[in-house]
């Protein structure tokens, strides 16, 4: 028998739901069959989704990749010699020279797809837990200084600076404090957040205990979105191997400090997102908005102080710790630092995860990494920053992403998401979805929201029934004067942003809500 070859089929969500687990089984059969000994490592996904699943082979040149491989495939690549990388229809050479991984600058996701998810050893092999090695070394201002120094702001959405976050928490006397990880992640068109969980999970154990140490937490809870099945079963064996190991405990790595982690399922509501709805419902209670001030980092999970801070943001702190704040802030512009994990979605030919320092412009992501539209047809829209972003149009495709370019434009950079739109979308739906979405997902606490949005979906549905003939009088001022409402009236921004699909719909694409004066 010749020495074991290294195969790797990602056990991603992504991967699996297009066969991995049978192409995974086809290789081990097949290389049975052939008297040929396989090594086979089920690593997580690199998040090129339009290759999964995504079979690579480890040869003397690098890692060769083939994709994306079915189960019918497997004999054809073994009669091909791939696992000596040799040529087939299916290959792309050295995965790390496939044009869409080159030119990323994986900072957050350095791991995903190379690493098995589940082995604490690979982390470690991999520079995993060197941050948090020297946070141990360092004191809870000076951890908190280097995560200021970073430019770290919060990737759930709000883009607020994760320094000030935990200084204000720092700064609180308090007998027990928390550390809660937003994993609910409910926006349309993103993923980022589940396959740091799925894909590379000792990462947001790590981040989450370096904020514990920095702000003296000693317990963590990570609210995990119920849709998430896998991500929550590699979490569970992850923190357990963590325990084992003495990452996690009373006694962190024999430091004498302690910090404990545990999973909460989500409730299913995209509300319970939201941060002090996300607490209610840690509690045990029904998911609704509390009002603010008091801000959880001062009275938050049972009334004491609380860093919440969404997965990506967590998940990007150990390779702050381990290569100082100030090679984090070098990537990015502005004061949009570091790196997004950039989410392409929709209808797009190539879709999956980018990491890129801020800067990049869209057209960049839609055209050079995205391939363009899946149909082929012309991009008309896309929408960035979940259901309550707005919707943009291809005059502002040159738009950098930046959290102030954006906010220039009356649109948000939210959670990194993308969702693509090709010529044939109808804008005054989308309008009409948006409102939609907020009457189902509401809370229910303030009227602006509660009523304005099943308001706004009938005044939408009279709106689109009239168009032919152009809208009624005063539907368009009705529908401007309740967004107007909506975004100066709502407790959160559930209600608060729902205007701004809307409103970008109407700005940008006037033909579509029937063209008269009052619309444009
Ligand atoms: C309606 C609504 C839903 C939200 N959903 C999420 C979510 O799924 N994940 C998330 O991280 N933040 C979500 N947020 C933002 C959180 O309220 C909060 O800003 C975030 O968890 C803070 O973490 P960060 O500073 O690391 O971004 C949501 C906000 C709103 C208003
Ligand atoms: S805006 Fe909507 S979701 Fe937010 S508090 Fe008001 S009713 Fe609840």
């Amino acid at each position: 028998m010749n020495p074991s070859i290294t195969v790797y089929v990602p056990r991603d969500v992504t991967a699996l739901s297009l066969g991995a687990d049978k192409v995974a089984k086809a290789l081990v059969t097949e290389a049975a069959a052939r008297g040929i000994e396989l090594n086979l490592v089920r690593n997580g996904s690199r998040g090129l989704f339009w290759l999964e699943p995504l079979v690579e082979v480890a040869t003397s040149a690098g890692r060769v990749a083939y994709g994306p491989v079915k189960a019918k495939d497997v004999a054809g690549l073994f009669e091909a010699g791939f696992l000596e990388g040799g040529a087939h229809p299916l290959g792309h050479g050295l995965t790390e020279e496939i044009e869409y991984l080159k030119r990323q600058e994986r900072l957050t996701f350095a791991r995903a797809g190379i690493t098995d998810p589940l082995s604490l050893d690979d982390y470690i092999a991999h520079d995993g837990y060197r941050g948090l090695r020297r946070a141990l070394g360092m004191t809870p201002e000076a951890i908190v200084a280097e995560v200021t120094e970073s430019g770290l702001r919060g990737r759930g959405g709000a883009a607020f600076p994760t320094g000030i976050k935990w200084r204000t928490v720092l700064g609180c006397e308090s007998a027990q404090k928390y550390i809660v990880c937003n994993a609910d992640e409910g926006d349309s068109g993103t993923f980022s957040d589940r396959m740091v969980m799925e894909d590379d999970p000792f990462v947001l154990i790590e981040g989450m205990t370096i904020a514990g140490l920095a702000v003296g937490a000693t317990m963590g809870y990570i609210y995990l979105r119920s849709e998430y099945p896998h991500a929550e079963a590699t979490l569970k064996a992850t923190i357990a191997s963590a325990y084992a190991a003495g990452y996690l405990g009373d006694d962190v790595l024999g430091s004498g400090k302690a910090f404990h982690l545990e999973l909460r399922r989500g409730a299913g509501a995209y509300i319970c997102g939201e941060e002090t709805a996300l607490l209610e419902s840690v509690e045990g209670k029904r998911g609704t908005v509390r009002p603010k001030p008091p801000l959880p980092a001062i009275e938050g999970l049972f009334g004491m102080p609380t860093v919440i801070n969404n997965v990506i943001s967590l998940a990007s702190v150990p390779i702050i710790l381990d290569k100082g704040g100030a090679y984090y802030r070098d990537f990015g512009m502005g004061r949009s630092l570091g790196t997004l994990p950039i989410q392409l979605t929709g209808n797009i030919a190539r879709g999956g995860l980018v990491e890129k320092a801020f800067g990049i412009t869209l057209r960049e992501l839609l055209y050079e990494y995205g391939g363009g539209s899946a149909s082929g047809r012309p991009i008309r829209a896309v929408q960035v920053g979940g259901p309550l972003g707005a919707y943009l149009p291809e005059s502002q495709f040159d738009t950098p992403l930046d959290y102030e370019a954006f906010a220039a434009l009356g649109a948000v950079l939210g959670h990194g998401g993308i969702v693509v739109f090709d010529d044939t979308v109808d804008m005054a739906d989308m309008a009409r979805y948006a409102m939609e979405f907020c009457a189902v997902e509401s809370c229910g606490k303030c009227t602006p929201c509660r009523i304005g949005s099943t308001r706004g979906e009938e005044l939408l549905d009279q709106i689109i029934v009239a168009r032919s003939e152009g809208p009624q009088p005063g539907q368009i001022e009705l529908l401007k004067s309740l967004c107007d409402t909506m975004l100066g009236a709502s407790l959160c921004a559930l209600g608060g942003m729902t205007p701004y699909p809307v409103l970008s719909a109407l700005n940008h694409f006037p033909e579509d809500f029937g063209d008269t004066a009052e619309v444009r």
